[in-house]
Formats: structure tokens, sequence, C-alpha cells
């Protein structure tokens, strides 16, 4: 999703260089081209080998250097990035930007360049808490720089407090909304995700194999086109994105609730999770016991959450349905497009090996309106749902026209 992009990744010298390995890693993974820069203290922690290998690219180290001076001067490599991200970065790097020096190959880059620029910062939490660092990070957020708040937990220096280096799929999520056009500002947005838990005793329940990585990735893409997303889910292991407002749920009915409060106000809305058909008709107080004859449990219908939203949903509020299917996958997902009310349906194969429950990727048909069926290609869930999202911008512009 970062194909064509360029991140200039400066580390600076604490203990968290070593996590900046990763984050390498993760830019690579997603095809930004990563430039690394690291100071003389950073160099104490990890090794530009390290670096240069995960990137591909030559580490910048140091400004008086002629050979790489002369192949591509510090003043070239601020112009070349889209972004450039700065974990970790220690309290003393952040003293030198806030006082605008430029006594290194990372603080002449960082006033040569007009990138975003995006600061992780990490140290002890004595160091995050002084005076002169809070005025520092003041005078950071004054001059426009972004910032990625350090986690609270224990440090490397064996205190407790703030000042973790954030978690790295925060500073990426972060990267990412820093890198991707906010074509989604202004609008606010629900996407409802995972199963649904039908409990019968205490400790069972009826459900289906939905690990909600749709709905995630639909709500963490909205979010990086800056959209406000409400994300109400039903049990999943996965960590909600930051930013993304999360609802947790646990029963159909549950989930009917919070998506009945928040759907009046939204301009789109997102049924990706795989509700739970029916609910057993009654709950045992204590936990059932063994039998020999075994038990009975009588299920009776949960409301249609969807089909709901589409007899009440406003002229202006788009309404999106997912259909998976073990057969006559596009009959199916016609009849529930007409029946819910929806403008488009996503229509998945759960027979397809790589689509459907708990994989990251899925291959989806999309169905309009008008009869039009769009094959997507065999891609990731992140960016099915960049597709969706990119139709649901489509329909708003063509209601905005109207
Ligand atoms: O009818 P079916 O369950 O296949 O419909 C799928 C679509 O309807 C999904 O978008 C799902 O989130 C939604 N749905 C719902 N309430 C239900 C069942 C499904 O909102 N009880």
């Amino acid at each position: 999703m970062l194909q064509g992009k360029s991140i200039l990744l400066g580390v600076s010298g604490g203990i968290a260089a070593y996590k900046a390995a990763e984050l390498v890693r993760m830019f690579v993974r997603e095809n930004a081209s990563v430039h690394v820069v690291m100071t003389a203290g950073a160099r104490q922690f990890v090794t530009p080998l390290t670096f240069q290998t995960l990137s591909s690219n030559p580490v910048g180290t140091d400004l008086f250097n002629l050979e790489s001076e002369s192949r591509i001067s510090h003043i070239h490599k601020a112009r070349i990035p889209d972004l450039v991200v700065l974990a970790p970065a220690t309290a003393n790097l952040i003293a030198k930007m806030a006082a605008g020096m430029a006594d290194d190959l990372l603080t002449t880059i960082l006033l040569a360049t007009t990138a975003p620029v995006l600061v992780c910062p990490a140290m002890n939490v004595k160091m995050w808490e002084h005076p002169a660092t809070r005025r520092n990070m003041k005078t950071l957020g004054e001059l426009g720089y972004k910032v990625v708040d350090p986690g609270v937990g224990s440090l490397a220096c064996k205190e407790e407090g703030t000042g973790r280096l954030a978690e790295l799929s925060d500073i990426f999520e972060a990267a990412c909304r820093v890198l991707t056009p906010p074509t989604l500002a202004g609008r606010r947005v629900l996407v409802s995700a995972g199963p649904t838990w039908e409990p019968f005793d205490p400790v069972r329940f009826i459900s289906n194999p939905s690990t909600g990585k749709m709905g995630y990735a639909l709500a963490r893409i909205a979010a990086r086109r800056a959209a406000e997303v409400h994300l109400v889910t039903g049990p999943s292991s996965i960590e909600s994105p930051r930013g993304v407002l999360t609802h947790p749920v646990t029963t159909a009915l549950q989930m009917q609730e919070a998506v009945a409060k928040l759907a009046p106000r939204m301009d789109a809305i997102v049924m990706a999770a795989a509700v739970s058909d029916y609910r057993p008709s009654m709950l045992a107080p204590q936990k059932l016991k063994k039998t020999r004859e075994g038990h009975t449990v009588c299920l009776e219908p949960n409301p249609d959450i969807l089909a709901g939203l589409g007899t009440v949903k406003p002229p202006s509020q788009v309404l999106v349905g997912f259909a998976a299917e073990t057969e006559n996958l596009l009959e199916n997902a016609r009849d529930k497009l007409v029946r819910k009310n929806l403008h488009f349906i996503v229509a998945n194969n759960l027979t397809q090996k790589g689509s459907g429950f708990g994989c990251d990727t899925n291959e989806v048909k999309i169905l309009d309106r008008d009869g039009t069926v769009t094959e997507l290609p065999f891609q990731t869930k992140n960016e099915v749902a960049g597709e969706v999202w990119n139709r649901i911008e489509r329909i708003f512009e063509s209601i905005a026209a109207k």
C-alpha cells in the first residue's frame, strides 16, 4: 500500500534503536522505499549494516563524508522523502530540533526537508517529564512536527512510566495516515466487524469462525483517509487501530443496539460483521451439566441489523453489506442487495482458498444496484477495503452532485 512512497527513517541513540530495524521491514513489506540515517549515538546500539541489509539502501551516517556527499548531498537527501520518521527520537535529538540546530547529518536534513516529519520519542520517564523536554515537545508541536506519543510501561532502565517507544504498529499506522490523501475527511463512518457470540449458558455460545479481519481493515483504511471511524465489533483478538472509536459488543442484540444509536449520524455504514442469524431461546443460569441424553438448544432468529438500517436510512447515507456464501454466490448476494436496500454488496465465496474467515486476503465480487458485477483480483483485505472506500467516495460525490 506504500508503493512509490519514499520514507526517510532517522534513528537516534536510544536502546529502542533496535526496534527501528523492524519498522524498516514493515515499510519495505508494503513496498515503500526506505532510506535510513543514523546519528552517532544510534550507531552505538545498532550497526548501519543492519539497516542497509533490511532497506537495501545505503545508510547515511556522516555529514562530512566526502564519498557519500558527492554521491548524494544532504540537501538532496532532504528533498527525496515523502515522509521523515524519527524512531526513536531521543531527548537530545528533540532538543536540537526545537533549537533548530544542524550539527550532524540527521539534524541537517531535518532543517532542509519540507516533507512531513513524524517524531516518535523514546526515553527515560524522568527525561520525558523534565520541563526542558516538555518545553521542547511543545515547540515541536508549534513548528508543525507530528508526534506519536511514547507508551507507558516498564522501561529499559528498569523504571516504570511514560517513555517507551510507541508500538511499531501505531507508528506504522501514523505514517500511513500522513502518506494517505485525506479523501474521507469530514465524513463519519460506521463499520461492523467480527462474529457475535450467542450464549446458552454462562460459558458456552453459538458463533462462527469470523476473526474480524475484513471489518478491521475497513476501519483502518477509513481512518487513514481521515474519516471519523466508529467500529462496532464482536469479540475479536485484533487490536483496534489507533484513533478508531471502538464499541465492543458480544451478541447480535447488543450489536443492533450499538449500531442503532450511532447510525443516524453516519455518512456511510459498512456491515462486515458475521452476525449470528440465530440465538438460543434460553440462557441457562449455570453451566449445563453433561447428561447421557444430551441437550436440545432451541434457536430463535436474531434481528437483521442491516435490513433494519435499510428501512430507516436517511437519503444521503451510503449503506454497504457483505455476503459470505458457500453456494449460488451471485444470486444470494443480489437478493440481499435488494432486500436490505443497499448501495452495493461485497460477495465472497467461503469455499475459495485464501478468502473469507480468518484470511489476510480476499477475492470478492462487488454487485451494484444497476446489476453490474465487478470482480476484484485476489488481494489483501486492506486492498479490498481500499476498493470499498473508493466506491463509497464515488457515491458521496454523485450524491453531492445531485
Ligand atoms: O443475510 P446475511 O447474513 O448473509 O447478510 C449479510 C449482511 O447482512 C452482512 O453485511 C451482515 O453484516 C448483515 N447482517 C446483519 N444482521 C444479521 C445478519 C446479517 O446486519 N442478523
